[in-house]
């Protein structure tokens, strides 16, 4: 025998509350209420949510059916796509791989803000103490030139939270965990809005988020954003959601879960949205200033902009700061393991070996590469460069060519479209690969020429062309030269998975026609 017995979810509602425990991330609260603040506020929802329906659902029930159908992490499921999409898969490794080593840092910065909220430890001057005294940042990239141990000392603890979690498996580690984390967190998010919208002002802040500059709505840019954050809140392109529905068993509602998880995470995202700028109106009224001026940017907002409203409560403030960052820390957490277990379950397919034992080795490394780079003054220089163009040219970049290779040059969307709908509730119609085939390549085409050509004109960020290209592109790059070069050695055992693999699609099949 080759491959011992897949592992599997418990139940349909064990692999839902995983899906959303990926899918619900720093993405929804730390980034969504910024970006749509800064990309026309009410007139960003209309992008939105074409995004999700053109982009996001429909990916992701792409990505549920790959993993579903072929069992098997991304680079092997691909690989018996057609030989050379192997290549994608490595790219999306190396993807999740830089993610979650940048991802663990803000969860660590999120826990031990928790605690600094009981006491307000960060003083009169949140956005001195968090830039200097927190992560004492140095003034540009360069050469890494001290270590930071209060940031150190939690990452410790996330990652050993992470791979403690991945080692117990997917149905007693990730499963388990995922009913824990998602209805506390929908408890304690819910707890926070509520106090949120009580606040004096926070109808200001509401107006200031939902109020439509529909001018916002011609400019290429808000569109890019609409989908970039499409992508990297619901968890696609980085080929999570085909590891997660590798562990479905054979029977499964393909659609219907890709409605409900997708459905989930836009309303939590509004979600967000509401609470966040609910209690930046309370901090502006309270300022006498307008919403423009708290609503700093993404960093800043959840770290400097909520130590400064938790200091302006007049009571409750500990209890908001600990509700705050610890939904941060949560949510963080559930995507992380999500992230990381995108590497663990490749690296076991290609090497065969045991899950313990992977998670030591891969698991460790990367945690060791992320408690190495972060923890360091230069460390948030790193993670603003990496964040930005790993989303752009990896994830963004990477479902594109997924849907290129796989819908246009091995044409295989009729056979994904018809193993989804020989076992799934809601049929796929025509729109599905109209949507996914046409439409969706064309947007993102568009959108990342276009970005493409502000990028080449405009340093991001004002950062020198040298760390740019070393820390941006080479990452971006790099990514990608990975996956070609991983994807070019010999794999017997793929051949021999792929062979024995070929009785489950004809059972599955078979099983989905009666
Ligand atoms: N989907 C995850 C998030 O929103 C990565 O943070």
């Amino acid at each position: 025998m080759v491959q011992q017995t897949r592992e599997q979810w418990g139940s349909r509602a064990g692999f839902l509350m995983a899906a959303i425990g990926s899918a619900i991330g720093l993405g929804n609260i730390w980034r969504f209420p910024y970006i749509a603040y800064e990309n026309g506020g009410g007139a960003f929802m209309l992008p939105y949510l074409i995004a999700l329906l053109t982009a996001g659902i429909p990916l992701l029930i792409l990505e549920y059916s790959i993993g579903h159908r072929y069992r098997s992490s991304a680079p092997l499921s691909y690989r018996r796509i057609t030989r050379p999409a192997e290549a994608i898969g490595w790219w999306q490794v190396a993807i999740c791989f830089v993610i979650a080593v940048y991802y663990a840092v803000i969860v660590a910065w999120a826990a031990r803000f928790a605690w600094f909220s009981i006491g307000q430890q960060w003083g009169d001057d949140p956005n001195a103490f968090f830039f200097e005294d927190f992560l004492q940042m140095s003034e540009g990239p360069g050469m890494v030139s001290g270590y930071v141990a209060g940031v150190a000392w939690p990452l410790v603890g996330v990652w050993a939270v992470v791979l403690l979690i991945l080692a117990l498996g997917v149905r007693n580690g990730i499963e388990k965990a995922n009913k824990v984390f998602i209805p506390l967190l929908v408890v304690l998010f819910l707890v926070l809005v509520v106090q949120a919208l009580t606040l004096d002002g926070a109808a200001t802040g509401l107006n200031a988020l939902f109020t439509p500059d529909w001018g916002a709505m011609l400019d290429g840019s808000v569109w890019i954003a609409a989908y970039g954050q499409i992508f990297f809140s619901l968890s696609v392109g980085f080929a999570i959601m085909v590891t997660y529905a590798s562990y479905l068993r054979r029977r499964a509602d393909l659609t219907g879960s890709a409605m409900v998880a997708g459905f989930a995470n836009s309303s939590f995202e509004l979600l967000a949205g509401i609470g966040v700028f609910a209690a930046l109106g309370f901090m502006a009224t309270a300022a006498g200033t307008g919403v423009e001026d708290v609503a700093a940017n993404g960093i800043g907002l959840a770290f400097v902009a909520f130590p400064q409203i938790i200091s302006t409560l007049p009571i409750g403030g500990a209890l908001f700061g600990v509700l705050f960052f610890g939904s941060l820390v949560i949510a963080g957490l559930t995507s992380l393991i999500s992230i990381v277990q995108v590497i663990i379950s490749a690296v076991q397919d290609r090497t065969g070996l045991g899950r313990v034992q992977t998670v030591l080795l891969v698991g460790g490394a990367t945690a060791l590469a992320s408690i190495l780079l972060f923890p360091t003054p230069e460390g948030l220089h790193f993670l603003d460069v990496f964040d930005h163009f790993i989303n752009q040219y990896g994830i963004a970049l990477a479902g594109l060519v997924m849907i290129v290779v796989f819908g246009w040059i091995a044409r295989r969307l009729p056979m994904f479209q018809e193993h989804t709908n020989a076992i799934s509730s809601i049929r796929l119609g025509l729109w599905w690969k109209v949507v996914l085939g046409v439409v969706t390549p064309i947007l993102l085409g568009f959108m990342m020429w276009d970005s493409l050509r502000t990028e080449l004109t405009e340093n991001y960020a004002g950062y020198s062309t040298g760390f740019l290209l070393a820390a941006g592109w080479g990452l971006a790059i790099g990514a990608i030269v990975f996956g070609i070069v991983v994807s070019l050695f010999p794999w017997k055992r793929a051949d021999a998975l792929a062979r024995q693999d070929a009785d489950t699609e004809d059972a599955v099949t078979k099983e989905g026609d009666r």
